[in-house]
């Protein structure tokens, strides 16, 4: 399989593709994050076929490690094998391109951004790269809360929705003792300093509403 193949994939193989690297569960995760992708991707006028290969393959290495890199010969950097050590649970997202390379020369920059940021965020994340990281915290599958009230914000602004998606990861991480990753800290200050009044005004009433219904 190369990159044409990648690109081509489309709702009839690419569970076909998934099962080569994915459990079940994860499957439905992912073509979930890839509908709620597109879907976004189409309101706010965003390339929806490159957001909806974005969710297809945004956990591509989520049930990898440096072992298995090193057990199909894929050079793995230094630095990666440090993420693995300090933050496990988001070096799928880093390894994915490294991955996507070797194994099928994958290239698209667009699409290999949103994957390398959905886990952390990042400081200055494109459109799509917003998308990707809002789909996969509400995707209809995930069984928070406030999942539907994200959902709902990430149409009305996805500036807004992504400081929300930041600002639920530090706090999850924080009750959890894991350590935050530095660029979800980033994406937090930098998308709280994008809201307007109004967003402001919007969020605070949100956040009292989940607080009553706690
Ligand atoms: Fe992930
Ligand atoms: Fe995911």
């Amino acid at each position: 399989m190369d990159e044409k193949a990648i690109l081509s994939l489309d709702s009839k193989t690419a569970p076909v593709f998934l099962a080569a690297y994915l459990t079940p569960g994860r499957i439905q995760h992912v073509l979930q994050v890839a509908e709620m992708a597109n879907v976004l991707a189409l309101h706010w006028q965003i390339d929806s076929r490159k957001a909806w290969l974005a969710g297809i393959l945004h956990d591509i290495c989520k049930s990898m490690s440096p072992e298995t890199f090193k057990t199909q010969g894929i050079p793995l950097s230094n630095p990666l094998k440090r993420l693995f050590r300090h933050y496990p649970k988001v070096w799928h997202a880093f390894a994915a391109l490294p991955y996507l390379d070797h194994c099928f020369h994958f290239q698209d920059r667009d699409i290999l951004n949103a994957i390398q940021w959905h886990t952390t965020g990042k400081r200055d994340l494109s459109p799509l790269d917003q998308i990707v990281f809002i789909a996969d915290y509400i995707e209809p599958g995930r069984p928070f809360r406030h999942r539907a009230w994200i959902e709902t914000l990430a149409y009305q602004s996805l500036e807004a929705a992504t400081y929300v998606v930041s600002n639920f990861s530090c706090i999850h991480l924080l009750i959890r003792h894991e350590q935050i990753h530095p660029a979800t800290l980033r994406c937090r200050s930098f998308f709280q300093k994008k809201l307007t009044l109004d967003l402001q005004k919007t969020l605070s009433k949100g956040f009292d509403a989940l607080h009553e219904a706690l």
